[in-house]
């Protein structure tokens, strides 16, 4: 079922490029900045840090993360994919305070408590063993340092359409069969606990889109074209499903809101219990 989920396994993807632009087209589009930005506040991330971001993808939050730690400070991001790295380094090429290395989050290969902070954005929801992740983010954070996580919750998105049957039956169906957990979201501090971190803080957060801008757009389209994949629908019922949206942008009452999860922990000082 989980292979199913291509980002586990970018490098063999026949549409790696669309899987790129994708995330930059996501990256850029105004609601998610600032629901990146209030994360890294949430977390937060401050001047003089040494961050880790674990998948780190095109470099999205790298490049979010270089000028809030300064140039005192560091930013790495670590990825699975080769081929995402290399975009990645061109991306953030501009900030030299940015390094990236090719790793498993599972195997990180730094020593105990390198970072301040260890970040994992929208990359929890796709790794096979999420608690391994977790651990190794926690080992690799100081003692005091902080371990952030935000995932979609796939179980909690809302969106206007004429068919609201036809809409559960195909966004439900298809997370269910592209993700091993497609709730992640609201498991995420349960994982922070159950990797040793105190003090864990939740922040539940909206993206919210009113237009149907392009990444949500495309974020439909692929919906479609999964449940045509995973025999939910046929090709007709797809498209008929999908020119209901283009019905309610044109009156004006397109909603749709996907739920975002953010969790922070704080690694425990061995001289006092968290
Ligand atoms: C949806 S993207 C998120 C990228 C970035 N964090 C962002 O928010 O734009 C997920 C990324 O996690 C990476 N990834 C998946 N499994 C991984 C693993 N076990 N270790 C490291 N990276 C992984 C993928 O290659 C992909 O680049």
């Amino acid at each position: 079922m989980a292979e199913r989920d291509p980002w586990r396994t970018v490098d063999a993807q026949p549409d790696v490029r669309a899987m790129i632009a994708g995330l930059e087209a996501r990256g850029g589009t105004r609601a998610q900045v600032r629901l990146r930005a209030r994360f890294l506040r949430f977390v937060p991330v401050r001047r003089g840090q040494r961050v880790l971001e674990v998948g780190c993808g095109t470099g999205v939050v790298l490049r979010d993360l270089a000028p809030r730690v300064g140039r005192r400070g560091a930013v790495v991001g670590v990825d699975a994919s080769r081929t995402i790295l290399q975009t990645a380094r061109r991306l953030c090429r501009t900030h030299p305070n940015v390094t990236l290395r090719h790793a498993n989050g599972a195997r990180l290969p730094f020593a105990d408590e390198e970072f301040d902070t260890a970040l994992a954005m929208t990359v929890i929801l796709h790794v096979p063993d999420p608690l391994a992740v977790v651990r190794e983010m926690a080992r690799v954070t100081r003692p005091g340092g902080r371990v952030g996580l935000q995932d979609q919750d796939f179980g909690m998105l809302g969106v206007t359409h004429p068919d609201r049957d036809q809409t559960d039956h195909i966004l439900r169906g298809v997370v269910h069969r592209l993700y091993e957990e497609p709730y992640s979201g609201r498991r995420l501090a349960g994982l922070l606990r159950g990797a040793g971190l105190a003090h864990v803080r939740v922040l539940m957060d909206f993206f919210q889109d009113t237009t149907l801008e392009p990444w949500t757009k495309t974020f439909l389209e692929r919906r479609a074209e999964s449940a045509v994949r995973f025999g939910l629908v046929d090709a007709a019922a797809a498209q008929k499903w999908l020119d209901g949206f283009t019905a309610l942008v044109a009156e004006g009452s397109f909603v749709f809101a996907m739920t975002y999860f953010g969790a922070v922990g704080v690694k425990p000082d061995g001289r006092q219990p968290g």
